[in-house]
């Protein structure tokens, strides 16, 4: 197990990864809930299986950070001060505007983690540089299945 300045360091990360990835769960069904257009039922299924998956990475992040000893700030208040993406519009409900929201905060949330896994390596925890890399592979794919439907 790393040493205590380096826990303090990657819980850190780690918490702020999770309200990140909170946030993303709590949208992918707000986006679930209010998309419409032509291939809504497609795209309406991909949203539950978008949030299953932020669901699991939310799991892996949080029980990271208790495994070290943190803990990990889960309600709704400490997401809502806590994540680094963009409020989500509410008034939007034509599939490429949810695509196209949902992929800009995708990216964000990807962006930040793929920051994080060269940070906790330099703090020198490569297991908790292990969990950002496993997420931010998969969001990179669910971005890509995103895109893939604003494409062509
Ligand atoms: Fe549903």
């Amino acid at each position: 197990m790393t040493d205590s300045n380096t826990r303090a360091a990657v819980i850190t990360m780690l918490d702020a990864r999770l309200a990140d990835s909170i946030d993303l769960a709590l949208i992918t069904k707000q986006a679930h809930w209010t998309v419409k257009g032509p291939q809504f039922i497609a795209i309406h299924e991909m949203l539950d299986a978008l949030r299953g998956a932020v669901d699991a990475y939310v799991d892996t992040l949080a029980e990271r950070v208790s495994t070290l000893g943190g803990t990990p700030h889960g309600t709704v208040q400490a997401v809502a001060q806590r994540t680094g993406l963009p409020p989500y519009p509410t008034d939007i409900s034509a599939i490429p505007d949810h695509l196209r929201a949902l992929v800009s905060r995708v990216a964000a949330a990807s962006e930040a983690m793929r920051r994080d896994i060269d940070s906790a390596a330099n703090a020198g925890d490569a297991a908790t540089a292990d969990v950002f890399t496993e997420v931010t592979r998969g969001l990179d794919k669910w971005r890509w299945f995103l895109e893939s439907h604003l494409q062509g």
